[in-house]
């Protein structure tokens, strides 16, 4: 074999491990928005959310308890699927949960959500909260009192309603 072609033979063994490791490198950077209302609608609309796998056992548009909304339709990221699947009973640093809320004519009303930054407010399970209207418009987000107070009667729980996670 020539030098030459060696030398192409060793940049394409190379890149064809830099580009997934590239890919997989970029991914995890996107993987985790600041804690902050802008930057979370941008992740989960850039991610598709409407995707991403519902609360195990809920539907889409199941209906709802007070205050959220009449019908409800529940997504959850990858990770936290794996720990209400697995009953592990906490989900981990980066965990988001993202709830539509439905009025009785099944117009969305609001979304809500609930993402798990380590060390952000341990005092109340380190969840970050945000509430959106449809366009995205941030009406609440960070340590949301109201949000805190209400979740917290499901401490035991990770802080959350839908359904036990161990
Ligand atoms: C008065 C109590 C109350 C308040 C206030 C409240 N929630 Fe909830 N939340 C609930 C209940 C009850 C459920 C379960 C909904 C259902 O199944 O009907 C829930 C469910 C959720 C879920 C789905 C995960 C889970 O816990 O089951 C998210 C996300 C959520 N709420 C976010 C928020 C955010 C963000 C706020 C503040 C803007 C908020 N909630 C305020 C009671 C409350």
């Amino acid at each position: 074999m020539t030098h030459m072609k060696r030398l192409v033979l060793v940049l394409v063994v190379v890149s064809l491990f830099a580009v997934p490791m590239l890919a997989w490198a970029y991914s995890n950077m996107m993987d985790l928005p600041a804690a902050d209302g802008k930057a979370v609608w941008t992740y989960i609309t850039k991610s598709n959310y409407q995707e991403w796998p519902l609360w195990p056992g809920k539907g889409e548009l199941y209906k709802g308890l007070q205050p959220h909304g009449a019908f409800l339709t529940t997504y959850v990221s990858k990770d936290a699927l794996k720990v209400i699947k697995g009953k592990k009973g906490m989900f981990g640093n980066g965990a988001i949960i993202i709830k539509e809320n439905y009025s009785p004519e099944k117009k969305l009303g609001s979304i809500t959500v609930m993402y798990r930054v380590k060390g952000y407010n341990a005092e109340a399970g380190d969840w970050f909260w945000a509430k959106y209207k449809p366009d995205g418009t941030v009406d609440a987000d960070g340590k949301v009192a109201g949000c805190i107070n209400c979740h917290n009667v499901k401490i035991e729980n990770d802080w959350v309603y839908t359904g036990p996670v161990k």
